[in-house]
């Protein structure tokens, strides 16, 4: 292992843009929630079920498995004391591995302790308390789960305008995630049609299972990124027709490396869609999507991404450069691109 381009990587400043929240959740986070839990004597049985968190590789369940351990980070989150600190943690844990701008998603949800109000509420607060003793500057995009109902995402989508007039500068964006075989995009056009007037950005998990009819609606969609684009090339079950479209667009894609190898959405790093990507000149953006789940970190990504398609460190530091131009907050790029820009300057000489 070459220790030097390992620090390389986590030194970087990096951005991260596509982190689900309760997915991000390292275990010393889960055992200080569940150490909360015991204390306020609030009954939580995660315990039995810690190990069943992580995905690694090798892992027998696939991608429609895999949502169900979100349950289990859910069941420490259920308080707005216990999402305060995993939120703040979280920001730590990036912080730490290099990360100089994160946008956290994550999807409101009602608890027995709190509403979907609340939720929302409590991790824009966190993200402002934390700005007072971190460098890293956090924002929020608000998660839609299209396995939900319609009335769900519309509950949420009133509630991220609503936020993102009180909060312009945390709450910036709107989401769809969740599992790709359950809904259809079609169904909540409306939604992120009204959310992008009232000036909230859209990114879309778009392509993660073979549905071309979908990926092209999503496209047509013109969102200001998507995640994943897995099955988006004729390659890996996509169509020409689609493929030809992303390229056209100049959308720009999340990309999730050992998420996608570790749910087997891609059979290994080798064979991941990122290098029909990059070599057709579509925007990428290197992310982890669940931390916690799949055991990485952004730097790690970045390590494996220069090991397994033999970049040299100023394409990979320019892979962070670039995802500047993609952040959802216009008046930090000058700040961050200059930061990058002299890490680069004094590190790839
Ligand atoms: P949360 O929104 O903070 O609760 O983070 C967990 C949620 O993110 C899950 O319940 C899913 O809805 C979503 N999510 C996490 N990873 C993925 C993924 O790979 N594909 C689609 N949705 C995901
Ligand atoms: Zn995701």
């Amino acid at each position: 292992m070459d220790l030097d381009l390992d620090r390389f990587c986590r030194e970087l400043p990096k951005i991260e843009l596509h982190a689900h929240l309760n997915g991000s959740l390292s275990r010393s986070t889960m055992l200080q929630l569940q150490r909360y839990y015991a204390d306020a004597g609030i009954s939580d049985e995660t315990n039995a079920f810690f190990d069943e968190f992580q995905i690694g590789a090798g892992d027998t369940r696939n991608l429609s498995d895999c949502f169900q351990v979100f349950n289990i980070a859910h069941a420490l989150t259920s308080t707005p004391e216990t999402l305060k600190l995993a939120t703040t943690l979280t920001l730590q844990e990036f912080q730490e591995d290099g990360c100089c701008y994160i946008e956290l998603r994550s999807t409101p949800r009602d608890t027995s302790h709190m509403t979907k109000r609340q939720y929302i509420d409590t991790i824009v607060q966190a993200m402002q308390k934390s700005s007072q003793s971190l460098s890293i500057i956090s924002l929020l995009i608000v998660s839609i789960n299209r396995s939900n109902s319609i009335s769900e995402a519309e509950e949420i989508a009133d509630l991220a305008i609503e936020y993102h007039k009180k909060f312009p500068n945390v709450v910036v964006g709107l989401e769809l995630s969740g599992n790709p075989g359950c809904g259809k995009f079609e169904n909540f056009v409306k939604i992120f049609s009204k959310t992008r007037t009232a000036g909230l950005k859209v990114t879309l998990h778009c392509g993660e299972i073979s549905n071309p009819e979908e990926i092209l609606q999503m496209i047509q969609f013109k969102p200001d990124r998507i995640g994943h684009g897995t099955c988006i090339h004729p390659k890996f079950g996509g169509t020409d027709d689609v493929w030809e479209a992303l390229c056209k667009s100049g959308i720009p894609v999340e990309v999730c490396l050992t998420s996608n190898v570790n749910t087997k959405s891609a059979p290994d790093y080798s064979s991941h869609h990122f290098k029909y990507l990059y070599d057709a000149n579509i925007p990428v953006i290197l992310c982890t999507d669940d931390k916690g789940v799949f055991a990485t970190s952004l730097s790690q990504e970045y390590r494996i991404c220069l090991d397994t398609f033999l970049l040299d460190k100023v394409k990979i530091a320019s892979l962070a450069l670039n995802a500047i131009k993609y952040i959802f907050a216009e008046d930090k790029r000058k700040l961050l691109s200059d930061k990058v820009q002299n890490f680069i300057d004094k590190n790839c000489v």
